[in-house]
């Protein structure tokens, strides 16, 4: 893509609908449907080092490292690795140990973001193997890191991230079913895996084609006082990526919390000025999350669902598509930018250059 707005009034808004595309480029050449694998050119980790991984460690700030808990979800689920995801800064001042049988992935757009890159540093230091997963070619993270996945998002300029995020996701969903496939995902499952990343595209565009309904729901809630985020496992991700966008971006306050925590606190904030929205994929937790939103209703709370399926607890639900269970973090992200954006803009701030914010951190 270009720096030219190309009929969009913002950066976000055009690098939201650039999705499409883009999420068909990180996609583009690495799949091998002989055998359901993946190809990727930069990862110098051969089948042995693979196979010897015992733990996967994401590292990255702010979007970046809430695309490293949708990784590290992914990875566990696909490959049968325990993964976990840390914010880079927090990782390099607790004097972590650091462990040889641990593959350590830093991810950023950028490359540049200082926590993330000295996180790289003191692990090489310390003879840890480190993969980058970055936008930006020969940045400082990826000539310093070991090998890697390049995400293809395209320049992005907005400092709210959005293509980033998503491509990021899907690079990581194909790094999970390579290490997958290297392991034992079987064929079958690599084959329905693969066929559901392929269906992105299309569906990304079948949920930006709903923009002018969640338009209108971005009016209705605009002037709430907060706004609670809340997801269990696969939706828990989504529901923070979806409240740090609406902060950074509407400064409407918001709070991410796991489904499962809402009555351990954050219930008691629950009134009809603090709405809360709730990714509710189709998957073996929606009973549960459907009861998490009955007592958000018994306390007289508004709720906005992200679903594959109208929910007759929710004020209101954006519908999306369907596809692999294990890819849904990716495809239900994609409405709540767009309410982010929407929200913004009933506020009239400055979408593309929030107040006290930067693109990228280069400092400590
Ligand atoms: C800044 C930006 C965020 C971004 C973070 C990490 O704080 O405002 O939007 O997620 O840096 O940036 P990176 O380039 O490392 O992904």
């Amino acid at each position: 893509e270009s720096y030219d707005m190309g009929g969009h009034d913002t950066y976000m808004h055009k690098e939201i609908h650039e999705q499409v595309d883009a999420v068909d480029r990180v996609l583009r050449g690495r799949i091998d449907d002989r055998f359901s694998t993946v190809r990727l050119g930069g990862l110098n980790l051969d089948a042995r080092e693979a196979r010897g991984v015992r733990r996967v460690k994401i590292l990255g700030c702010g979007s970046a490292y809430h695309t490293g808990l949708i990784g590290a979800q992914l990875i566990e689920e696909l490959a049968r690795i325990p993964a976990d995801a840390e914010p880079a800064s927090e990782f390099r001042y607790r004097n972590p140990v650091v462990d040889p049988d641990t593959l350590y992935i830093a991810v950023s757009q950028s490359g540049e973001t200082y926590d993330t890159l000295a996180a790289v540093q003191e692990l090489k230091r310390k003879g840890a193997r480190v993969l980058g997963v970055v936008n930006v070619v020969g940045s400082a993270i990826a000539r310093e890191t070991d090998g890697g996945v390049y995400v293809h998002a395209g320049p992005e300029v907005c400092v709210v991230s959005t293509k980033c995020f998503t491509n990021t996701a899907v690079a990581f969903a194909l790094l999970a079913l390579h290490l997958g496939r290297i392991r034992d995902l079987s064929v079958a499952d690599g084959k329905r895996i693969i066929a559901g990343l392929r269906k992105l595209p299309e569906q990304i565009a079948e949920v930006l084609g709903g923009e002018e309904e969640i338009k209108k729901l971005a009016a209705e809630y605009a002037n709430a006082k907060s706004m609670m985020f809340v997801g269990r496992v696969r939706g828990y991700p989504v529901a923070r990526e979806a409240s740090l966008k609406l902060k950074e971006v509407s400064y409407v306050h918001a709070e991410a919390y796991p489904a499962s925590e809402l009555k351990h606190g954050p219930l008691a904030l629950i009134e009809p000025e603090v709405p809360t929205v709730a990714v509710l994929p189709d998957d073996d937790l929606l009973e549960k999350n459907r009861a998490t939103l009955e007592e958000i209703k018994a306390r007289s709370g508004r709720i906005l669902a992200v679903a594959h399926r109208e929910q007759e607890k929710a004020d209101h639900t954006i519908v999306v598509p369907r596809n692999e269970v294990e890819l849904d973090p990716i495809l239900m992200g994609i409405p709540l930018q767009l309410l982010a954006y929407h929200t913004a803009l009933a506020l009239g701030r400055d979408i593309d250059k929030p107040r006290n914010l930067a693109k990228s951190v280069t400092v400590e």
